[in-house]
């Protein structure tokens, strides 16, 4: 007891220990992450980095007992985190992100609490670990979980009316910088931004591009739209949300979560309604496919004259011509990442009864609308953004908005999709946290403004992985065959590929002397 009162967070943590109560495994947590704190870093400092024998063993002692305290009962089994965390450690000859502050912005899930402590096991210091959730997605027992491991955690603001989410999250942002600004450790040489949007990135303050190196992950579509629309910041940026491996297989996920949340709410199984599918990129295809499989009418639009004319699917009706799907279908996905009311006549003239349903990020699939919404019953309906809406049209029709307007796989449960699938992009953003650490040692990578894509081999190890804990049924092989091949995994993801070698024995480059973050990270 007397090593875990020798820091600050320590104390904090014992505070909230004999205050709030806690459970063993936050105490052997406790315990482990004081062992980082003092025994680890001892051993770095006294060991010759140039006789690896026994510097190497006592290492991997500490790795091998790290995985037992934050092995616990509240953190669903995620064997292919696992898996890539241990590939690191296995090789690496020290804790790299331990002078790394983290800007971690995300949905916060059970599944984000592995990833959390993937980050701590690879060195990370909790209390340099700066988070930020969605409310949409905000789970009060995982928020807790979080602050339990010490980290920063930024609460939500409250919106104030529809379609304000961009508001509240920009506001959130900001104070999310300005607490990094204030709390990050004196000994900080590195800021890894986890952005989930784009806007961490986007608002990212001067003073932290003066003082230290900065990567940016980042993990959505819209994030990348974002970007796409604003220009890039001046500092490499990993492109997950545009990676082969979750563009391809994440997307069935996503839209088998969709259809699962909806069963109890809409009745899926009348055949004789008709889905609108707006969007039909990675997520768009899936949900469209889900819903053709369910036996229903789906007709689908997407304004890229070039993704409708691809469209082979049997059965798929596809328009060149939002106002007609809007007229004819009940159910109505929007699957683009945009606003696609933003012709509110036609919402605004339908004669028909509709529901829209956003399978896609924050609240701008159906933006414009629930703007109008707010404007006309101003003061009426700001309070719960979170509820359904109706809006009555010109022509006496009821259009629902299901969840204010968020994505309908995203509640307050702590999960939008299971544990065993979503692993997957889990391990993907670590994989990109790996890639990151490889940046910050390379200062020709670093020096670019640039969206590199996601390193080919880190996508083929995690796929492999994954595809391990999965019923081999699922997955057409034709496709997950592909995951073997490097070049074509370049070719299907986003970004520039700039190699990096990652997975490749990197002593020779790098002085281990000099360069004590990044020695041997090597994988198969
Ligand atoms: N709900 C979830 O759990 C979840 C998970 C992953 C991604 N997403 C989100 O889903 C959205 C879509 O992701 P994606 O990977 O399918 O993107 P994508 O780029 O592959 O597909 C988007 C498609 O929409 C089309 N489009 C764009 N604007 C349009 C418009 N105004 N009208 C009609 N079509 C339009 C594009 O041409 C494209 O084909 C993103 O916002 C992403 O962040 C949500």
């Amino acid at each position: 007891m007397r090593r875990l009162k020798s820091t600050n967070y320590n104390s904090r943590r014992l505070f909230n220990i004999f205050s709030q109560g806690t459970d063993l495994h936050t105490l052997a947590n406790l315990n482990f992450i004081s062992r980082i704190e003092n025994q680890t870093v001892s051993t770095f400092h006294s060991a010759d980095s140039n006789s690896k024998g026994p510097y190497r063993q006592n290492l991997h002692s500490v790795f091998f007992s790290q995985k037992r305290f934050f092995t616990t009962k509240l953190l669903p089994h995620l064997p292919v985190v696992d898996a890539v965390i241990e590939k690191a450690l296995a090789t690496m000859s020290s804790l790299p992100l331990r002078k790394t502050a983290i800007v971690y912005v995300h949905h916060p899930l059970q599944t984000s609490v592995n990833l959390m402590t993937g980050l701590l096991r690879l060195g990370a210091r909790p209390k340099n670990i700066f988070v930020l959730g969605k409310h949409y997605s905000e789970c009060p027992s995982i928020v807790k979980q979080m602050m339990d491991l010490g980290v920063h955690y930024q609460p939500c603001s409250v919106q104030i009316g529809l379609g304000k989410f961009y508001q509240s999250f920009t506001r959130d942002i900001n104070w999310l910088w300005f607490n990094t600004l204030t709390h990050i450790e004196k000994d900080t040489e590195e800021v890894l931004v986890l952005d989930h949007g784009g806007h961490a990135l986007a608002f990212i303050p001067a003073q932290i591009l003066q003082k230290y190196k900065v990567v940016g992950i980042e993990k959505t579509t819209g994030g990348l739209i974002n970007l796409d629309d604003q220009g890039l910041p001046p500092f490499p940026i990993i492109g997950v949300a545009n990676c082969a491996a979750k563009k391809i297989l994440e997307s069935p996920l996503i839209a088998e979560a969709v259809v699962t949340k909806l069963l109890p709410i809409i009745p899926i199984k009348n055949t004789n309604l008709t889905c609108g599918v707006v969007g039909y990129g990675a997520i768009g295809k899936a949900v469209a496919s889900k819903l053709l499989a369910m036996g229903h009418k789906v007709i689908v639009y997407d304004n890229d004259h070039y993704q409708l004319k691809a469209i082979k699917t049997e059965g798929l009706t596809k328009t060149n011509e939002l106002s007609a799907l809007i007229s004819s279908a009940d159910y109505i996905f929007g699957c683009t990442g945009r606003d696609i009311t933003k012709s509110i006549d036609i919402f605004r003239l339908a004669s028909k009864d509709k529901t829209l349903i956003s399978c896609s990020s924050e609240d701008k699939e159906f933006l414009s609308l629930l703007q109008l919404i707010q404007q006309k019953n101003n003061g009426g309906v700001a309070t719960r953004p979170l509820n359904d809406v109706n809006y009555h049209t010109d022509m006496s029709a009821t259009i629902r908005i299901l969840k204010g307007g968020f994505p309908i796989n995203f509640d307050n449960s702590g999960e939008s999709v299971p544990a065993n699938d979503i692993q997957l992009t889990r391990a993907l953003v670590l994989a990109g946290v790996l890639q990151a650490i490889r940046i910050f040692k390379k200062p020709d990578l670093l020096a670019q403004g640039e969206l590199y894509a996601l390193d080919p081999s880190m996508q083929n190890f995690v796929v492999k992985e994954w595809l391990k804990h999965q019923p081999a049924s699922r997955f057409p092989k034709n496709i997950t065959d592909q995951f073997q091949n490097k070049q074509w995994i370049i070719e299907h993801s986003g970004g520039v590929h700039a190699p990096c070698d990652i997975l490749e024995d990197c002593s020779v480059e790098l002085d281990v002397n000099k360069e004590p973050f990044c020695e041997n990270l090597k994988f198969p």
